[in-house]
C-alpha cells in the first residue's frame, strides 16, 4: 500500500510555516481556527474557495436544546435513541450539552437566526421529539453560519486562510505529524510545516451516483488519515437523505427535511401519502426508516421515485426561499405539482477515530466535523446534528492542538520517488464515474455480501493500476483518495454481518446486539478489528 501520492523530498520543497495548520474550510474547520488562532499561528488551507464545504450548503439547521421548552435530556435521549444502540453517551453528553453553549454564542457573534415574535422559531425534523432546530431563513442556515464563522475569522489575528490549495498528504515523522504536502497550480508542492495538524476535510458523499454533497466532498482527510496510519472507524456507515430533487438532468439539490416538519407528505404519482404504513412518526421517523420506505414503495410502485406534496402548504415559498428557487428552475409549481424526490448519499457517519478532543491515532494530527468520528452519532446521525457536532468538536480540536503545539517541528528529512507507468491513457472521468455506481448500487440504502465482495472486487481491480501511479493534478489524487476510502468502507459494510441504522443488509435483516455493539476499526497494515464506545 502506498504511503505518498507524490513524490517529494523535504530538503527542497519550499516551506510554509505555521504552529497549527487546518486542512478545510468548513465550520468544524473555521471553528478550530478560531479557537486555536486565540494562542498560536494559524494556517487554514482549503482546496477550492473557503465557503465551498458541506457545512455551508447544510440547509435544515442546527438541532440545539436552547430553547425554553426543550432540555439537554431530551436532546441526548433523541440523539440515542436514533443512533440505535451504537452511539458513544459520552460523546452525546460532552455535544448536546457544550453545543448549547456555543450555539448561544453564535448568536452572540451576529448569527441571526429566525425568529417570531422576537423569540428564536425552532423547526422539526427527523427522530426529534419536539421542534429544536434554529435555521436561518428556512433552508439557508449552512451559508449563514458559514459567513457568520468567516467574518469573525477575518478579523482574528493569527489566522489565515490559503484557497485553492490541495493538502496531499500528511508528513510523518516517528509516529508524529509535522504538516502536510500541499500543492497550488502555481507555486506546485509546498510542505505546510506545523507542530500540529488539524483535518476538517467533511464528507465523502462524492462516491456515490446520487448524492447531495458538493463537489469537494471527495473524503481526501479520511484517506490521507489513513496512508498516514491513522485509525478509521464505522467506515460501513453512510447516511442517506430521503428527499434529493430527482429530474432528468437537474442537479440533485437537497430539499430540506425541514420542509416535511413543516407538514410536506411523501407520495406516490398519484399523491398517496405511504409513510404511515412504514413508520408511526410517518414523514418524521428516522432519516434511515424513511429512506428505506421509499425505496421498498419505489419497488412497490414499479417507479424511479416518490414525490413530496408541499401544495396545501400555503406559506411554503416563503419559508424555504432554496426551494422556491429550484422549483422555479424547472418550472415546478409547488403550488400544483408534486417534486419527485428519492434518497442519496448525504452524509458520512464513519471517518478518522477520535477521543474527545478530536486526537487521533496518530501525534499531533487532530480531526473534528464530518471527517471525523467519536461515536457522537452512533449508526445513525439525528438531523441537524452534525452542525452542533462541527462547533464542537471544532473547538475542543482546536484547543487541544494549540495546547498541545509546544515543542517546535524536529529537524529530519523525507522523500518518496515517482511511480511512472508509462503508455496507458486513462480516463479519470470513466472511472469516478464507475467507482460512483458501483458504491450506489452495491453499497448503498441496502446491501448484502454478493453485491459488497462485487464491489469490492472491482475497486481492488481498478485500485491496481490507479493507485500505482503518479497523478500531478487534484483529479487523479482525489480519485486515488475515492479509491481507497470505497474499498475501505465496502470492506467494513461486508463485515458487519446485521442490520443497524444506516447500515441495512438484505442477507442479515436483524440487530445482533451479541455479537456487534461495537464499532469497526481499521488502520493501514493491520487486521480490523472490533471496539466498545469508550475503550
Ligand atoms: O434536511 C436537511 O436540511 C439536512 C439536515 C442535516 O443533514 O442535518
Amino acid at each position: 500500500m502506498i504511503r505518498f501520492l507524490v513524490p517529494f523530498d523535504l530538503r527542497r520543497l519550499p516551506v510554509l510555516d505555521a504552529e497549527i495548520l487546518i486542512v478545510g474550510s468548513g465550520a468544524a474547520a473555521l471553528r478550530a481556527a478560531l479557537e486555536a488562532s486565540l494562542a498560536r499561528r494559524v494556517l487554514v488551507v482549503t482546496k477550492n474557495r473557503r465557503q465551498e464545504s458541506n457545512s455551508y450548503h447544510a440547509q435544515g439547521g442546527v438541532a440545539a436544546a436552547v430553547g425554553d421548552h426543550d432540555s439537554a435530556e431530551s436532546h441526548i435521549a433523541d440523539t440515542l435513541r436514533v443512533g440505535c444502540g451504537l452511539s458513544d453517551r459520552g460523546m452525546v453528553e460532552i455535544v448536546v450539552r457544550e453545543g448549547a453553549e456555543l450555539v448561544r454564542e453564535l448568536i452572540r457573534w451576529g448569527a441571526p437566526f429566525d425568529r417570531a415574535d422576537g423569540r428564536i422559531a425552532f423547526g422539526r425534523e427527523g427522530g426529534h421529539s419536539l421542534a429544536r432546530v434554529l435555521h436561518y431563513r428556512g433552508d439557508r442556515t449552512g451559508a449563514m453560519i458559514e459567513t457568520t464563522l468567516l467574518r469573525r475569522a477575518a478579523k482574528a489575528r493569527n489566522l489565515r486562510i490559503l484557497e485553492n490549495t490541495f493538502a496531499v498528504d500528511l508528513v510523518t515523522f516517528r509516529g508524529a505529524c509535522h504538516g502536510a504536502l500541499v500543492w497550488t497550480p502555481a507555486e506546485g508542492l509546498r510542505w505546510a510545516r506545523a507542530r500540529a495538524t488539524i483535518l476538517a476535510t467533511g464528507g465523502a458523499g462524492q462516491l456515490y451516483r446520487e448524492t447531495t454533497n458538493p463537489g469537494v466532498a471527495t473524503g481526501d482527510g479520511m484517506a490521507m488519515a489513513y496512508r498516514a496510519g491513522a485509525e478509521l472507524m464505522d467506515m460501513e456507515l453512510m447516511q442517506f437523505h430521503p428527499t434529493t430533487l430527482y429530474l432528468a438532468g437537474a442537479a440533485r439539490a437537497l430539499i430540506t427535511e425541514a420542509v416535511r416538519g413543516a407538514g410536506g407528505i411523501l407520495c406516490d404519482r398519484k399523491g398517496r401519502p405511504f409513510m404511515k404504513k412504514y413508520h408511526p412518526m410517518a414523514e418524521l421517523a428516522p432519516r434511515d426508516v424513511v429512506s428505506r420506505a421509499i425505496l421498498d414503495h419505489m419497488l412497490k410502485t414499479r417507479d424511479t421515485q416518490v414525490y413530496l406534496d408541499v401544495r396545501h402548504l400555503k406559506t411554503v415559498r416563503r419559508l424555504f426561499p432554496k426551494l422556491a428557487e429550484l422549483a422555479d428552475q424547472y418550472q415546478l409549481n409547488l403550488a400544483k405539482d408534486l417534486i419527485p424526490v428519492r434518497p442519496s448519499a448525504h452524509y458520512m457517519i464513519g471517518g478518522v477515530r477520535i477521543d474527545a478532543f478530536g486526537r487521533t491515532s496518530v501525534r499531533n494530527l487532530f480531526a473534528c466535523g464530518e471527517c471525523a468520528t467519536s461515536g457522537f452519532h452512533g449508526a445513525n446521525r439525528l438531523a441537524s446534528n452534525s452542525l452542533l457536532e462541527c462547533l464542537v468538536f471544532g473547538r475542543r480540536a482546536g484547543a487541544a492542538a494549540a495546547a498541545e503545539a509546544m515543542l517546535p517541528v524536529p529537524k529530519f528529512s523525507a522523500s518518496e520517488r515517482g511511480r511512472v507507468r508509462a503508455g496507458v491513457e486513462l480516463d479519470l472521468d470513466d472511472l469516478r464515474n464507475a467507482l460512483r455506481s458501483i458504491l450506489w448500487r452495491n453499497v448503498g440504502i441496502e446491501r448484502d455480501a454478493a453485491g459488497l465482495q462485487y464491489a469490492l472486487d472491482s475497486i481492488d481491480f481498478w485500485s491496481g493500476y490507479v493507485l500505482d501511479r503518479t497523478f500531478d493534478t487534484p483529479e487523479g489524487w482525489e480519485l486515488q483518495n475515492m479509491l481507497l476510502l470505497g474499498g475501505l468502507m465496502a470492506d467494513s459494510a461486508l463485515r458487519r454481518r446485521e442490520s443497524r441504522g444506516v447500515h441495512s443488509r438484505r442477507d442479515f435483516p436483524r440487530t445482533d446486539d451479541r455479537r456487534w455493539l461495537r464499532h469497526i476499526v481499521v488502520r493501514r497494515e493491520s487486521a480490523p478489528r472490533l471496539v466498545a464506545n469508550a475503550e
